[in-house]
C-alpha cells in the first residue's frame, strides 16, 4: 500500500475543502502528538505504578485515574500553544480552559482525554476522542462551544489497542491512520463506510432495570434470530465507547447507552455531549452511519452546558433506525 502520512493526508485535504484550512491541519497534528504521548505512557503504565487513582475527582465526583489527569494535560500544554485554539473543554476539567479572552485563536475544541478509564488497570482497550468546531464571532460567551454537533469542522479519535490508530472525520470523508514504528500516523484505511446493518452489538444490559420498555424490547429485538439469516445480533462489550466504536464503524452494527428513566442521577444516560456524543456522530454520519438520541440526530442536540449528557445510540442506519422506531411505539 502506497505510504501516505497524516501530514500528506492533511495537505491534500486543504486543497479540495474549504473548511480544511492550514491552521485546521496544524490542530490534528497536533492532537495526532497528544496521541503519540498518551500511548507511549499507557505502553508502561502497569511497570511504572501509573495505573490506579489520582488524589482528585472529576466534575461528575468520579475519581480520577492519574493517567486521565496525565492525559488532560498533555493536550492542554499541546492545545494552549500558538494562538490557534481560544478554548479547550475537556471531560476532566469543571469549567473549559480559556486561552485567548480576546477570542483571537479560531478554534474551539472539546476532549475526552481518557476514554474507557475503566480499562486503565486492567491494561484493556482506550482511547481520546476529540471535537473541533470553528468559532463564528469573536463575542460569544462561550466561545461557540454549547452549539448543535453539526458546528464541528473536524472530529475524531485516537484508541490505543494492539496498535494505536487516529481516526479523523474532516472534508466529508473519515480516515484511519496507524501508529507506525517510525512515529509516524500512517494511512492505513480510506474513506471509511459504517456497514449499512451489522451484527454486533455493544450495549451494558447488566442496567437493565433502568432502562425504558422500549429500550427493553429492543435489545430483546437484537437478540431474536433474524428470520433471514438465523442468527442473532451478536454482544461485543468492552467498557470502552471507543473500542467498541471502532469495531462497529468497520463491521456495523450499534452501540447503545440509552436513557435511564430508572436513575435519577442518569436520565439521559451516562454519555457526555460535547466529549462523546457529538465527535463520534459525526464520525458515524461521515461514515455513512447514524446517531440518534431516540428522538433525533445526536448531532442536532445543543448542548445546555459542558457537561451535558444525551442517550446515544451510534452505528449502522439499520439499527439506529429500528431503535427510533421502537423508541416512537412509546409516544403512540
Ligand atoms: O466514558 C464513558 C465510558 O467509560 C465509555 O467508554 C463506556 O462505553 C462506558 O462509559 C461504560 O460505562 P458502564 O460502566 O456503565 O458500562
Ligand atoms: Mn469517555
Amino acid at each position: 500500500m502506497e505510504q501516505v502520512t497524516l501530514n500528506e493526508h492533511l495537505l491534500a485535504e486543504q486543497r479540495s475543502h474549504a473548511e480544511s484550512t492550514e491552521e485546521l491541519t496544524e490542530l490534528i497534528n497536533r492532537i495526532a502528538l497528544c496521541g503519540k504521548i498518551i500511548a507511549q505512557r499507557l505502553r508502561r503504565s502497569t511497570l511504572t505504578g501509573d495505573t490506579g487513582y489520582a488524589a482528585t475527582s472529576n466534575v461528575y465526583g468520579e475519581r480520577q485515574e492519574k493517567l486521565d489527569v496525565f492525559a488532560n494535560a498533555v493536550f492542554l500544554r499541546h492545545l494552549r500553544y500558538g494562538g490557534i485554539v481560544s478554548i479547550a473543554a475537556s471531560e476532566e476539567m469543571e469549567e473549559p480552559k480559556v486561552f485567548s479572552p480576546d477570542g483571537e485563536g479560531h478554534y474551539s475544541v472539546s476532549f475526552d482525554p481518557i476514554d474507557g478509564s475503566q480499562n486503565l488497570d486492567v491494561n484493556g482497550t482506550l482511547g481520546t476522542i476529540f471535537g473541533i468546531r470553528r468559532r463564528r464571532g469573536a463575542q460569544e460567551h462561550d466561545h461557540g462551544l454549547l452549539t448543535s454537533g453539526r458546528e464541528q469542522v473536524a472530529a475524531g479519535y485516537l484508541l490505543y489497542g494492539p496498535a494505536t490508530e487516529l481516526v479523523v472525520a474532516v472534508g466529508g470523508e473519515v480516515t484511519i491512520f496507524t501508529l507506525d514504528d517510525a512515529g509516524e500516523f500512517f494511512r492505513s484505511k480510506d474513506r471509511v463506510r459504517l456497514p449499512e446493518r451489522g451484527r454486533p452489538y455493544a450495549v451494558n444490559e447488566g442496567n437493565q432495570a433502568r432502562w425504558s420498555e422500549e429500550t427493553r424490547k429492543y435489545v430483546q429485538w437484537l437478540k431474536t434470530p433474524d428470520p433471514k439469516t438465523g442468527e442473532p445480533h451478536a454482544t461485543r462489550y468492552s467498557a470502552s465507547l471507543v473500542g467498541d466504536f471502532h469495531r462497529i464503524l468497520q463491521q456495523g452494527g450499534i452501540y447503545l447507552y440509552p436513557a435511564e428513566p430508572g436513575d435519577p442521577k442518569t436520565p439521559n444516560g451516562k454519555l457526555r455531549v460535547l466529549y462523546e456524543c457529538h465527535p463520534l456522530a459525526m464520525v458515524a454520519e461521515m461514515a455513512g452511519g447514524r446517531a440518534s438520541t431516540g428522538s433525533g440526530d445526536v448531532l442536532d442536540v445543543v448542548p445546555e452546558d459542558a457537561h451535558a449528557r444525551c442517550p446515544l445510540a451510534l452505528g449502522s442506519k439499520e439499527e439506529v433506525d429500528r431503535y427510533e422506531e421502537f423508541v416512537r411505539s412509546s409516544a403512540s
